[in-house]
């Protein structure tokens, strides 16, 4: 039977404590693979990615390690599972030489023109720090982490790499090299990966303005107490035209509803606040009560796991889950070593 692989990643930086907008976008979508017993998953700690942005602060990346695998235990992820691995990237080897193989033949004019890359070159530049070639070149680099697991024998068997739409552009890039080396080379040994974005994409903040992160204060953080949870969403923007209860309100773009999608498990609840809220019969209040109550239960069993993992095995979790992913990245470079010809001639 073909199985499917799915890896995705995260860079362990400590301005990234995951919060609600993490867990729609990425999170659950993660859990939903992990229990699909035929897809093998990868989930990468990407401590060498987050050098490109933070070299001076290696301290901070490693103890971010602990907090990333800490927060994907308290969501659900389960390293105990067969089909799940934690993968510390700069653990495996053979990931750094398979990468610097990619590079010789990842065209460097696409780099350049990478938009997330100039998103993210024009904010380091104000803040006054300079591009070093690690950063230029990481999208390189994770293609690497992508086909470290390309299955050499099973062929036909795709990789997933569920990602936010900003990654795209880099998923775009590594199913180009798959193709320009396969091309090169005349082998058939990477199957280009496929993204996976999902469908509720950004969630907004409880401001309203822009999206939902840790440094606007306008995030509700997987971590947060019950209280913290309910005062925050007692406090959020709603519709600003409405002054009372029986104002007529208004759905669209109201952070409000948008939650009450996100997190509510029962659709027709969320229709029928929706017409009474369109009639001015039914109250912020109210609903917001009603919200606060549905991300605490939501959140609860992840509250619990935070404390039964405070003291979990992490590097142990880590380390069983990179022999994982070395044992088939090493059997992916001898391929690519082969298809490059390297090696001492006879
Ligand atoms: N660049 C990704 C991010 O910043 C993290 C990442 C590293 C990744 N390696 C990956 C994502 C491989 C998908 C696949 O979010």
């Amino acid at each position: 039977m073909a199985i499917s692989r799915v890896l995705t990643g995260v860079r362990p930086t400590h301005e990234d404590g995951q919060h609600l907008g993490h867990y729609v976008g990425a999170l659950r979508g993660w859990l939903n693979y992990q229990s699909q017993l035929n897809t093998e998953c990868f989930f990468l700690v990407a401590d060498i990615q987050a050098l490109t942005t933070h070299a001076d602060q290696p301290q901070m990346i490693r103890e971010s390690v602990k907090g990333v695998v800490k927060d994907w235990l308290a969501v659900g992820l389960n390293p105990n599972l067969a089909n799940v691995n934690f993968v510390l990237q700069s653990q495996v080897k053979d990931r750094a030489e398979l990468s610097l193989l990619l590079s010789m033949i990842a065209p460097w004019g696409e780099l350049a023109r990478n938009p997330t890359i100039k998103e993210e070159l024009d904010k380091m530049k104000s803040k006054g720090s300079s591009e070093t070639v690690g950063f230029m070149t990481y999208p390189v680099d994770q293609a690497a982490d992508i086909y470290m697991i390309s299955p050499p024998n099973e062929q036909g068997n795709e990789i997933l790499v569920p990602v936010g739409a900003d990654q795209l552009p880099h998923l775009e890039f590594a199913r180009e090299i798959a193709r320009r080396f396969n091309r090169a080379y005349d082998v058939n040994l990477f199957r280009p990966c496929e993204g996976r974005t999902t469908d509720v994409g950004r969630l907004s903040g409880t401001d309203g303005q822009g999206k939902m992160s840790k440094s606007q204060g306008n995030a509700i953080m997987l971590s947060d107490s019950a209280e913290i949870v309910k005062a925050k969403i007692m406090g959020m923007y709603t519709d600003p035209n409405r002054h009372r209860s029986t104002d007529p309100g208004t759905v669209e773009n109201n952070p409000l509803f948008e939650y009450f999608d996100a997190f509510a498990p029962d659709h027709e609840e969320v229709d029928e606040y929706k017409r009474k809220y369109r009639l001015g019969q039914i109250g912020d209040v109210y609903l917001k009560q009603r919200l606060a109550d549905i991300i605490n239960n939501m959140l609860d069993p992840i509250r619990e796991r935070y404390i039964e993992n405070q003291n979990a095995p992490v590097g142990d979790y880590l380390l069983a889950g990179t022999a994982r992913a070395s044992e088939i990245c090493s059997e992916v470079v001898a391929y690519a070593r082969e298809a490059m010809y390297l090696g001492f001639p006879e």
